[in-house]
């Protein structure tokens, strides 16, 4: 008897599985580079600029630090943590598709990242002008 409940119980639980995996699947690809590119510069009110893009990127803050730091000066290639020094895959896009298709993550790492290097959030156009410059690279 013991074993039969087992064994429905966990029969009842693969719809439940089957769900969540379409769940989480959808949310780890909602977006796309582009469709993020079109958002920031609706809400920056202005046109992003690949070359202010790859300044920003490359700029040290005060602290020393910039995006570089981390993820290289090169996006096409894996960067490495500037204080951990594990590796960190490619930013580009086009080289690293899942870079730029999930808006959470996205979201999550441009607000940790921007306050590590700019003790700030980073603003809509800096957020477009970045992604139009790692957008196209390959
Ligand atoms: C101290 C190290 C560090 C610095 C400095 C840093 N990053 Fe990151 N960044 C990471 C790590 C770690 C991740 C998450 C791991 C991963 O996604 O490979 C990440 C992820 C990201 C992502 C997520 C992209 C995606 O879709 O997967 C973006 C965007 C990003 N960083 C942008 C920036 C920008 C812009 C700057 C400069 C303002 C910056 N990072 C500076 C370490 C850093």
């Amino acid at each position: 008897m013991n074993s039969k409940h087992t064994y429905f119980s966990v029969r009842s639980l693969w719809p439940v599985l089957g769900a969540w995996c379409v769940i989480s699947a959808a949310n780890a690809g909602d977006t796309n580079p582009d469709a993020l590119l079109t958002q920031y510069q609706q809400a920056a009110g202005q046109k992003a600029d690949r070359a202010r893009g790859q300044k920003f990127f490359n700029a040290s803050a005060a602290n020393d630090l910039s995006c570089a730091s981390c993820h290289g000066a090169s996006p096409v290639q894996a960067g490495k943590h500037a204080s951990t020094g594990k590796t960190i895959a490619p930013l580009a896009p086009l080289v690293n598709p899942d870079r730029f298709s999930d808006s959470a993550k996205v979201e999550k790492w441009f607000r940790r990242n921007c306050k590590d290097v700019l003790s700030r959030e980073c603003t809509p156009l800096e957020k477009a002008d970045v992604l139009v410059y790692l957008k196209d690279l390959k």
